[in-house]
């Protein structure tokens, strides 16, 4: 015997193998009873595992392995949830729901901070938008300095950079960014010259334009997946090419060299990175360079096309929170002068604390709030 069936009889799934369940033994030799850490190393197993018995009673299976008789244990229910576990992490595309402006036009994922801030159900509901969707808006946040790490803090941690906890955004009379100046930014990401790349940002509004300066959000994984279906040799290009950005000043000189869309190991979109301001040259070849900058094109001209994007306007008191792997943020130009109105606050957090806020959430609210996945939009 190699390998136990993962159901009973009449499975027609592929069994657990001898080496699989040796690896997942759950007997106290093998884990520790109290944290569930593993207490060895795969190179601690005899290579030639096998399975030479199995005795099933009410809650357990018992396995006897060879070569050296190890006698393992594995509680029925923690066996038959290993049948409907899928590689998925939640990152991917697999576990997003994709859209375009219309699906969500007039269902913008909004909430109230207060409300956020004193509920845990609609706390759970708004980080669920955040990952499902992208993005979230909170309204009615504190219009003060500062704000925006606090909304941070309530689901995750800052990430602090070489701009410090958090950045402005307004226009300054020597800027080093067009972010801080009153001209139109067309969709991107930020800061594609880290590595690791800030996975969250928050954009927090404490005086609005008088005029223009609305916000804008794409879908980068909808418009990769489509790049996927309509062109696919291009989308082929835009993954495997790593493109080089940069950015420094006199106190740092960040840089990375990663693709624009990057796919996981099943070939799933998992990232996105798009920003024409801190590309740098690529160097490849002749005929490389041609397909990519024809790919290049093709990505840019889906993520501008009409009814992509979800523009919206923050006033004071509105933070954006929004998944800077996946989506792509813009504004329309302003006019105010130097010293003018407008102002953001922003900063970045990252999506494994975020994840991880919405799993003890669930947790502590039960199984209700699991089943609900709440995306609603
Ligand atoms: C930024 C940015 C958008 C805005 O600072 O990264 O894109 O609304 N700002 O000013
Ligand atoms: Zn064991
Ligand atoms: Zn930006």
């Amino acid at each position: 015997m190699t390998a136990v069936a993962k159901r009973e009889e009449g499975a027609t799934e592929p069994a657990f193998p001898a080496i699989w369940l040796r690896d997942n033994c759950r007997c106290a030799q093998c884990v520790d009873t109290g944290n569930e850490q593993k207490l060895f190393q795969i190179t601690d197993l005899p290579p030639q595992v096998a399975v030479v018995a199995t005795e099933r009673d009410e809650t357990s299976l018992r396995v006897t392995f060879a070569p050296d008789g190890h006698r393992g244990v594995f509680p029925l229910g923690w066996l038959a949830a290993q049948g409907s576990v899928t590689q998925d992490d939640g990152r991917s595309e697999a576990s997003k729901q994709l859209w375009l402006a219309r699906d969500l036009e007039g269902r913008l994922p909004v909430a109230d901070w207060a409300a956020y801030s004193g509920d845990d159900a609609e706390k759970l509901r708004v980080l669920r938008f955040v990952a499902r969707l992208g993005f979230a808006l909170l309204r009615g946040t504190p219009p003060k300095e500062g704000t925006v790490l606090e909304v941070a803090r309530s689901f995750g941690f800052v990430r602090e950079t070489n701009y410090g906890e958090l950045f402005d955004v307004r226009v300054e009379l020597a800027p080093n960014n067009l972010a801080f100046t009153g001209l139109a930014i067309g969709p991107h990401t930020d800061n594609p010259y880290r590595d690791p790349v800030p996975t969250l940002q928050l954009l927090h509004c404490l005086t609005s334009a008088v005029a223009g300066g609305d916000s804008g959000l794409v879908d980068g994984f909808r418009a990769a997946a489509t790049l996927r279906d309509e062109r696919p040799e291009a989308f082929a290009v835009l993954s495997r090419t790593c493109v080089p950005f940069a950015w420094s000043d006199p106190a740092a000189s960040l840089r990375a060299l990663r693709p624009l869309i990057e796919t996981d190991g099943l070939g799933r979109v998992r990232g996105v990175r798009f920003n024409n301001r801190s590309m740098q040259a690529l160097a490849s070849s002749s005929e490389e360079l041609t397909a990519f900058y024809d790919a290049y094109r093709s990505f840019a001209e889906l993520l501008i096309e009409p009814g992509r994007q979800v523009g919206f306007r923050l006033e004071p008191g509105d933070c954006v929170i929004f998944d800077n792997t996946r989506l792509l943020h813009s504004r329309s130009a302003f006019s105010d002068t130097t010293g003018g109105s407008r102002h953001l606050q922003g900063c970045y957090a990252d999506i494994d604390g975020l994840l991880s806020s919405i799993a003890v959430l669930e947790r502590s609210l039960g199984q209700a709030a699991r089943r609900d996945d709440g995306t609603g939009a």
